[in-house]
């Protein structure tokens, strides 16, 4: 079994190729683990709980943005993949063919070396929509919260379920156009607060996201709900707040 990795040392990059036995049930995180203590101890790659919870080992492997330690490798040994790749200002399509693993860094992010990829433009757009104690309604903080109903805990469930992997910023085409959409994740996570009820600043919310960075830069292409792990469904957190804003604009041209 042969695997094709990226490397990169910061300055520039390679593909090296490595062959290894493959073990029962191994995972692409596994045989990783493998390259580096058999083959090359320099291979560089984040993990962290091996159990698809930490979002630590997101990667491209054969061209498609997955968890490593979810990812086993008899399920895409011999994978043939057409992929459109949004990377770069065109979108294109790219066929992954032949019998070795491909394993890239993911893309949309700066590569710091091989499959290290810096998170901090990623985690910084996340940021940027967390509501901080000042914005948070004042009424939060002099009563008690009520307890949410079990129907309004599932309208929020879904969304705070997400593992901050990146694997949906790695794939949307509006995150490899303009580095400073707030993509997919951040959406979502602002969705989250959104649609909680003890949430009151709901008209603050929605201006964050009404921007050109904002909602309006999604494609609506469904790539971050194809590859999230853990069934977040971003783009429909983008739609609602789409919805929402267009509501209370004509709500205020009305008045
Ligand atoms: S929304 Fe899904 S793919 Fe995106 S960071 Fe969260 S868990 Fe990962
Ligand atoms: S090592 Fe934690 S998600 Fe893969």
């Amino acid at each position: 079994m042969k695997f094709k990795i990226k490397r990169s040392n910061g300055e520039k990059s390679w593909f090296d190729t490595f062959e290894i036995k493959p073990g029962p049930h191994m995972s692409v995180l596994e045989a990783l683990f493998q390259i580096q203590d058999e083959k090359d101890s320099s291979l560089a790659f984040r993990y962290s709980c091996r159990g698809a919870v930490c979002g630590s080992c997101a990667m491209l492997i054969n061209k498609k943005q997955r968890l490593a330690c979810r990812t086993q490798v008899s399920e895409i040994l011999g994978e043939r993949v057409l992929t459109i790749s949004p990377y770069g200002p065109v979108a294109k399509p790219e066929i992954k063919m032949g019998e070795d693993i491909l394993i890239e860094p993911l893309p949309n992010l700066p590569v710091i070396k091989d499959l290290i990829v810096d998170m901090k433009p990623f985690f910084k757009h996340y940021e940027e929509v967390v509501p901080g104690f000042d914005v948070m309604d004042q009424s939060l903080m002099e009563t008690p919260m009520s307890p949410m109903s079990q129907n309004d805990v599932k309208k929020v469930d879904k969304y705070a379920a997400c593992i901050l992997c990146g694997l949906c910023y790695g794939a949307c085409p509006a995150a490899a156009r303009d580095s400073d959409y707030l993509g997919p994740a951040a959406l979502a996570n602002a969705w989250r607060f959104y649609a909680d009820t003890r949430y009151h600043s709901k008209d603050e919310m929605l201006n964050r996201v009404n921007s050109r960075n904002g909602v309006w830069a999604c494609n609506e292409v469904y790539r971050c709900v194809e590859v999230c792990p853990k069934n977040v469904q971003p783009t429909n957190a983008i739609t609602g707040f789409m919805r929402k804003i267009i509501v209370y604009k004509m709500k205020h041209l009305l008045r």
